[in-house]
């Protein structure tokens, strides 16, 4: 852990990646670890695939609606707010995240690159005007301009990623000397790509995760023995 610090302390432009596993501690599931993860109960094919907005609309809904309640019931914890200390202090330069639930903005995080979009907003697939998230909540699915089917600003399965997103992050990570990724299993393309473009631009890895990666192979450091919350508050307690 003396060399993980050291390396925080000395980078000049860290770069954390954030993943599902990043909220596990406030209370919301991953979507893949063996026992619990999302996935293991629904069918991301079904629901979490473009294709459902037309195919089977009334399961979207619901599935997303459950979804907005889950997140509503948790916030970040103390993980994140020593990340939104941290970028306060100049210790990180940003965060890649592939989480949906907003939480690095309500821990005070600035720069923010939300690859998977974020459950902060809800628009019209046909007209694209924004909706009200309470009456998405309460069951109004449709249009209040069209009547075309309303969904959450997450990118769907078989959707592109928000190019300036995408574009903001890869220059982010390509002025890291350190990247951190914290809590996903980085199977997902082409989010997983970050770490490794990182590596080719001759930044140091860091892989907080319980589980192996594929992208193990690249990291000068593998944390598996801690849960994310208790590296970041050993480490804090390090650097302070
Ligand atoms: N501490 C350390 N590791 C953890 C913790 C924790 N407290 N909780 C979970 N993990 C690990 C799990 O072992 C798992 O390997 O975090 C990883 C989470 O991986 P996934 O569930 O696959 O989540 P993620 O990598 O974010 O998924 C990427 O897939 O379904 C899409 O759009 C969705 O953004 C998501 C993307």
């Amino acid at each position: 852990m003396n060399k993980i610090v050291e390396l925080i302390r000395s980078a000049s432009y860290t770069i954390v990646f954030t993943g599902a596993g990043m909220s596990t501690e406030s209370g919301l599931p991953d979507f893949r670890s063996k026992d619990r993860g999302l996935w293991t109960k629904f069918n991301p094919d079904e629901l979490a695939n473009v294709h459902a907005l037309q195919d089977n609309f009334e399961e979207f809904t619901s599935f997303y609606q459950y979804r907005l309640r889950e997140i509503d019931k948790y916030q970040p914890h103390e993980g994140h707010q020593i990340l939104g200390n941290w970028e306060k202090r100049g210790l990180i330069k940003g965060i890649i995240t592939q989480n949906v639930d907003g939480f690095h903005h309500d821990a005070g995080n600035q720069n923010v690159m939300e690859l998977h979009g974020t459950f902060r907003r809800f628009f019209c697939n046909q007209c694209l005007r924004d909706q009200d998230r309470e009456e998405y909540l309460n069951g109004k699915s449709h249009c209040k301009y069209c009547d075309g089917p309303v969904r959450p600003g997450i990118v769907l399965f078989g959707e592109m990623l928000p190019e300036d997103v995408f574009l903001q992050a890869e220059i982010e990570t390509s002025k890291s000397d350190l990247f951190i990724v914290l809590g996903s299993s980085l199977t997902v393309t082409p989010a997983n790509m970050f770490p490794l473009i990182a590596t080719e631009r001759g930044a140091k890895l860091i892989i907080v995760n319980r589980e192996p990666t594929p992208m193990d192979m690249y990291a000068d450091f593998i944390v598996r023995d801690k849960s994310i919350k208790e590296f970041l508050i050993m480490i804090e307690k390090e650097l302070s």
